[in-house]
């Protein structure tokens, strides 16, 4: 396997992604983390150095240990990564001026000195595009390194020494702003002997025996919320420990048409999985009642979540774990650059703080997973395509797509609005090319007129955005004929709803939900 080792760059995840994509199995760890035990332990049989915000020039700044240089193994480094390797191994590095600080996208020219790293660069004698994002730059390259290519701003752009197998560039190949930046890293991991064999197979087999070995013969809860990410987890550490591992299902009433039935029925019945169905809508509805502050309901949502789950965990005797979905995005660990080895790491929203206060241990088996990965793993373990294809759905449920006062009128109207819109959209072919869709009951009522009467009946706004990850989005462009047919179903098959509007916000400005 390989090693990243994290400097605190903000894209040290994605060199993990390009890696995978590669088919090769990686760690990143924090830099504090990696001491000569850590190395010999792990054995890895490459590694690379992530970027990072500090400055090699000052005292105390993150390193690798030396270990890292003695192993024989090749070596990446990247942006602080690569400057470090400079300065550790008899080069130089100066700080950071206006002139020679270079942010942003660069074009980078070969010198000719040739080397496997650089296989599909270059190739027609052109420059390759790439980002830059550096204020410190190398100066003077170590002994025993060549330049393989150069840019107006970093004239070390592409270093290699190739008998030590050591590489180092100044730019950052894993961002989409170096388009080719992909190839670096192939050539890199073949060079380093890997042949690309690692599989989701593989990583459920890994995930079963760390789990076991985590967890030995005690019990362990999961909180099953019916999203994709606590079902695999569950499934998969079932797997592992059998019914060591017991799921419990909080069910706050704001769930989708059928939702509920679905979730116990595949966990109870399909899999078997020992599994407590927690009914409390009439605790979070009775909360709830009258609440129309967007912030206030989500608070009241979390709290009541944590105390539920409490109450059911704590009847589960002698458990010493929970396991949770988290994954790789979730995961925020910030490097502590003041010194100390501490490692800040975000828990998962909707149970954040529970572990603590429960006194349990995390078992996160997807953590070193992205999304689409994580599906990967789900189809692995044979949950079936529907289920793992399914949209995100938001922790808080219904209750933030009912802006205002939630009433069960409310909700049973929107269930059934939003159940003939997915229902169209699936009709259409058209649900797997949308990130998310769904209805938004609205806070007013408008007059219409059906038949011979006139109509006094709830507004409804449909949402669809296409996304990559959640954080920006666009709308939809449905058909006019798609659009007409499913307001006409809607009005037709919901009692309650007068009127349908698209909503064609993207985000920014907008956000994906209307609370
Ligand atoms: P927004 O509305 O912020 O949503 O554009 C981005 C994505 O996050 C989901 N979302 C949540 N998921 N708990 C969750 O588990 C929450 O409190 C929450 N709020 C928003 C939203 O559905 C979308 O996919």
């Amino acid at each position: 396997r390989l090693l990243i080792i994290d400097f605190g760059s903000q894209v040290t995840q994605l060199i993990a992604r390009r890696l995978r994509e590669l088919n090769v199995y990686c760690e990143i760890h924090p830099y504090q983390r990696v001491t000569d035990a850590f190395l010999q332990e792990m054995a890895p049989r490459a590694i690379i150095f992530s970027g990072g915000p500090d400055s090699v020039m000052r005292e105390g700044s993150p390193r690798p240990p030396q270990a890292a240089y003695d192993l024989g193994v090749p070596i990446l480094g990247i942006c602080y990564g690569q400057q470090v390797m400079m300065q550790d191994l008899g080069g130089r590095v100066e700080a950071g001026e206006h002139a020679t600080a270079e942010f942003g996208r660069a074009y980078v020219t070969a010198t000719g000195v040739e080397s496997d790293l650089l296989t599909g660069w270059f190739d027609d004698g052109t420059r390759e595009q790439v980002w830059m994002s550096h204020g410190d730059h190398v100066s003077e390259i170590a002994p025993g390194f060549e330049v393989l290519g150069t840019s107006p701003g970093a004239p070390f752009a592409i270093t290699a020494d190739r008998a030590r197998r050591f590489y180092a560039v100044q730019f950052h190949p894993e961002v989409h702003h170096t388009p080719n930046g992909a190839r670096l890293y192939e050539n890199f991991v073949r060079l380093a002997g890997f042949t690309g064999d690692w599989t989701m197979g593989a990583y459920r087999e890994e995930a079963i025996a760390k789990i076991r070995a985590q967890v030995g013969d005690r019990r362990v809860i999961c909180g099953l919320s019916g999203g994709v990410d606590s079902s695999v987890a569950a499934v998969l550490i079932h797997e592992a420990i059998g019914d060591q591992l017991t799921c419990v299902f909080v069910d706050h009433g704001l769930l989708r048409q059928n939702e509920a039935e679905e979730v116990v029925t595949m966990f109870r019945d399909h899999y078997n999985i020992p599994l407590i169905h927690a009914d409390e809508s009439d605790l979070f509805l009775g909360e709830l009642y009258g609440v129309s502050d967007p912030e206030t309901k989500r608070k009241i949502i979390g709290r009541l979540f944590i105390d539920v789950f409490q109450k059911h965990a704590n009847a589960i005797e002698g458990a010493e774990f929970l396991a949770q979905g988290t994954l790789y995005p979730d995961v925020i660990e910030s490097v502590s650059f003041s010194g100390g080895p501490s490692v800040t790491i975000k828990s998962h929203h909707n149970v954040g703080g529970l572990p603590e206060k429960m006194g349990l241990r995390l078992v996160e088996p997807l953590r070193e997973l992205f999304k689409d990965e994580v599906r990967a793993l789900g189809r692995k373990l044979g949950l079936p395509q529907s289920f793992i294809g399914r949209h995100p759905f938001p922790g808080p449920g219904l209750a933030i797509r009912c802006p205002g006062e939630i009433t069960r009128e409310k909700l049973a109207i929107l269930r059934r609005a939003d159940a003939v819109f997915i229902d169209q959209i699936r009709r259409h072919g058209l649900y797997d090319e949308i990130w998310q869709a769904f209805v938004a009951i609205l806070p007013v009522r408008t007059v219409g007129v059906m038949g011979d009467g006139r109509t006094y009946d709830f507004a409804c706004a449909l949402r669809a955005v296409t996304s990559v990850d959640g954080m920006t989005a666009d709308y939809y462009p449905f058909s006019h004929d798609f659009l007409g047919e499913t307001a006409t179903r809607i009005i037709n098959e919901v009692k309650g709803i007068n009127r349908v509007t698209y909503d064609i916000t993207s985000k920014p400005p907008g956000t994906i939900e209307w609370e």
